[in-house]
């Protein structure tokens, strides 16, 4: 069973490197991976992934790259090269392109980041998702792209919470689901739709959770992280009974 705290994964939803040193310390010792994004890193650059690690975190860096596979697989590499955990990689970029993210990503000199493949946006609905060209369902083509991604190498998804068990029925078990949109019961929901608890998302089959503003945005962050590891703690303990 994996340890709940190598299961929260806090947003660094934060325009500079100063703002996020300050909530890494803040959150302290109850949180060890942190979702360095699109914002944060294109204030800062590889420096702030490269000083999280120094400093012991584990780094996700959610840039979801899509383009030729040629060019994904050398970005892949540069990011593995900085040493992060996890990333992202769009799954519409078809089977060639994840194919050349995983094998970038194993052919790593330390040990190998995880590919994560972004399936379906949650900010897009079924007409959207219409309106490009997709006629599936918006269920459909999660699990579809899903399939294709661990087909082609990656080691997981990003998805809902409300998507992670058909996932997990549909596409198998040996996989990492990593699930934001997640609200401890009571907290504010912010832009959110469909939220989900810490504990809901874990029984629901995801391996990680993606937390940022009710950790980030609480008055003691490290208790916030704390309470959340709790709730998966209690959640786990009950479905090894
Ligand atoms: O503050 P909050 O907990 O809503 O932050 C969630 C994080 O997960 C943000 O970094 C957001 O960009 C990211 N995310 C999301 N929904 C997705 C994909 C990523 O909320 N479908």
């Amino acid at each position: 069973m994996t340890d709940p705290r190598e299961r929260l994964i806090v947003a660094l939803d934060v325009p500079s490197a100063a703002a996020a040193q300050k909530m890494v310390a803040a959150v302290g010792d109850s949180a060890s991976i942190y979702k360095v994004g699109m914002q944060l890193y294109t204030a800062e650059g590889p420096q702030v992934v490269r000083d999280l690690i120094a400093s012991g975190r584990k780094v996700f860096l959610d840039l979801k790259f899509h383009d030729i596979p040629n060019t994904v697989g050398s970005a892949i590499r540069e990011a593995a090269g900085l040493g992060v955990y996890m990333l992202t990689v769009h799954g519409s970029g078809g089977g060639k392109m994840l194919r050349a993210a995983a094998e970038s990503a194993k052919a790593a000199l330390g040990s190998a980041p995880i590919v994560l493949a972004v399936t379906v946006l949650t900010s897009m609905d079924q007409n959207d998702l219409n309106a490009v060209g997709v006629a599936d369902e918006v269920a459909h083509q999660v699990v579809r792209l899903a399939r294709i991604a661990i087909q082609s190498g990656c080691g997981g998804v990003v998805a809902s919470v409300q998507e992670a068990a058909l996932l997990r029925k549909e596409v198998g078990g040996n996989f990492a689901i990593v699930t934001p949109g997640i609200r401890p019961a009571g907290s504010a929901i912010g832009d959110q739709a469909r939220v989900a608890t810490p504990a809901e998302a874990i029984a629901a089959g995801a391996t990680h959770i993606v937390v940022g503003r009710p950790i980030t945005g609480a008055s003691d962050p490290s208790n916030a992280a704390r309470e959340i590891i709790a709730e998966m703690s209690e959640i786990a303990a009950e479905s090894r009974l």
